[in-house]
C-alpha cells in the first residue's frame, strides 16, 4: 500500500552553525527570526531546528533527510570555519528531493563576488575585473590600477570585510603601476581608517592565499560616496521584501565617528521606490538570465547591497552593486518574514509532491506530526 504525502504538514528545517551539545532548541531568535517562526506556524508548517557543526555531518544528514525543505544560515567564513563540509551535504540532500535555500550551487553563482563581474554590464554594474589565478592577477591587475588609480579588491567568498582592500596609487590617480610602485592598501576590516604603504608586487603576492582559498578575486572601482552609506535591498525570490539603510565603516577615508545603527525599512518606503522598481523589473530578471537561474531557484531570502553612484544631472541617486549575500541573510526586515515563510512552505510542498510516495509502514519522514508548531526531533 502507498500513502500520499501531499496532505502532510510541510516540515521545514532551519539550519544554522551551532555547537550541538549546547542543545539550543531554536536558532537565533535574536537575529530577527521570531516573525519567521510565527509565519511558518501560521501556514501550518512544522519547524525543525537543525543545528549544524562540522563534526556532526552524519547526524545532520539524517535530520535533513527527514524534512521537506531547509532554510540555511551559514556564513562562507566564520571564526575560521568554512562551508567545505556543509556544501556537499546540502547538495546531497537536495539531490534527494529536499528543497534547500540557498542551494550551494546557487550561492556559487549569486552570492560570490564573481557576480559583480558577470553583471558588470547591467544598470547596477561598475567597471570590474576578474582574476581566476595568481598569474592572471599579477599580469592584469597592475594595468587596471594604472588606468583607474583606485580599486577595491575582493576575494570571491567572504564576509565582514574579510579579504576586501582598497588599493590606490598616490592620490588615487592613474599613473605608473610597476611591481615597485608604492600603493596605499586599506583593509575593510579596519574600523579606524588606517592603511599601509606597500610595493604593488608585495600586495599582489599577499593576495595569493585568498585567491587559492576563494577561487578568484575581483576588483571594482571605488565609490566616492561611501560616506553616504549603503542601501541593502532584501529579496525573496524575485521580489523586494524590504530595505536596510546602513553605514558601513570599512574603507572610509580616515578615522570616523560611531556609525549610525542599521534601520530596517518596509518594501514600500517611498525613498527607495525607484530602486525597487528597477531591481524587480530590470536587474533581477537580467541577473537570473545572465546566471542561468530560473526565478524559483532564487533563494527564499537574499540581499543585494548598493553603494551610491554619482548623482544624475537631475540630482537623482544612482546605485552600484557592492555585493550579493545569499548564505546567511539575517536579520532581515520584519516585513520579509511572512514572504519568506510563504516561499518556504510553497517550495517545500512542491518538493514533497515531487518525491516518490513513501510505502506505508516504512517509517518515512513527514506526516508524523501534522500539528503546526515547532517540531522537535
Ligand atoms: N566599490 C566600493 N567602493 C567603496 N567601498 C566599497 C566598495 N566595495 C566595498 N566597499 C566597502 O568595503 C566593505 C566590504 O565589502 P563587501 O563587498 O561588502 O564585502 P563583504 O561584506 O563580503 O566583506 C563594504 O561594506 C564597503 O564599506
Ligand atoms: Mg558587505
Amino acid at each position: 500500500m502507498i500513502t500520499s504525502r501531499e496532505q502532510d504538514a510541510p516540515r521545514i528545517g532551519v539550519l544554522w552553525r551551532e555547537d550541538r551539545r549546547a542543545g539550543s532548541a531554536l536558532p537565533r531568535a535574536d537575529r530577527g527570526l521570531r516573525p519567521l517562526y510565527d509565519g511558518l506556524a501560521a501556514l501550518g508548517a512544522v519547524l525543525v531546528p537543525v543545528p549544524y557543526s562540522d563534526d556532526a555531518v552524519d547526524e545532520v544528514r539524517e535530520e535533513l533527510l527527514a524534512v521537506d525543505g531547509a532554510l540555511v544560515w551559514v556564513n562562507p567564513i566564520q571564526d575560521g570555519a568554512t562551508r567545505a563540509l556543509l556544501d556537499p551535504l546540502l547538495r546531497e540532500v537536495a539531490a534527494q528531493g529536499i528543497w534547500v535555500s540557498a542551494h550551494p550551487d546557487v550561492i556559487l553563482k549569486l552570492g560570490t563576488k564573481e557576480v559583480l563581474y558577470r553583471t558588470r554590464h547591467l544598470g547596477w554594474g561598475s567597471d570590474t575585473g576578474l582574476y581566476q589565478s595568481a598569474a592572471e592577477f599579477a599580469a592584469a591587475f597592475p594595468e587596471r590600477l594604472a588606468r583607474l588609480g583606485r580599486l577595491v579588491v575582493k576575494q570571491a567568498r567572504g564576509n565582514g570585510g574579510n579579504g576586501v582592500w582598497k588599493v590606490e596609487l598616490p592620490g588615487g590617480k592613474p599613473g605608473p603601476a610597476g611591481p615597485d610602485a608604492v600603493v596605499r592598501v586599506q583593509d575593510a576590516r579596519a574600523r579606524d581608517g588606517s592603511s599601509e604603504l606597500v610595493a604593488l608586487g608585495e600586495f599582489i603576492r599577499r593576495c595569493e592565499d585568498c585567491l587559492a582559498w576563494s577561487g578568484s578575486l575581483v576588483d571594482q572601482v571605488y565609490q566616492d560616496r561611501l560616506a553616504d552609506g549603503m542601501i541593502r535591498c532584501y529579496f525573496s525570490g524575485t521580489r523586494v521584501t524590504g530595505f536596510g539603510r546602513q553605514w558601513p565603516q570599512g574603507l572610509l577615508d580616515g578615522p570616523q565617528g560611531p556609525a549610525p545603527a542599521t534601520v530596517m525599512q518596509d518594501p514600500g518606503t517611498p525613498q527607495w521606490q525607484a530602486l525597487r522598481q528597477r531591481a524587480e523589473q530590470e536587474w533581477v530578471p537580467q541577473l537570473a538570465g545572465v546566471l542561468g537561474l530560473r526565478a524559483e531557484e532564487l533563494p527564499a531570502i537574499w540581499d543585494a547591497d548598493f553603494l551610491f553612484g554619482p548623482k544624475t544631472p537631475d540630482g537623482d541617486d544612482t546605485y552600484v552593486l557592492c555585493e550579493i549575500n545569499a548564505s546567511a541573510v539575517w536579520p532581515f526586515p520584519p516585513a520579509a518574514a511572512p514572504v519568506i515563510a510563504a516561499a518556504a512552505v510553497a517550495r517545500s510542498r512542491a518538493a514533497q509532491a515531487m518525491r516518490p510516495p513513501v510505502p506505508a509502514g516504512s517509517g518515512g519522514s513527514g506526516g508524523q506530526d501534522p500539528q503546526p508548531g515547532h517540531g522537535q526531533r
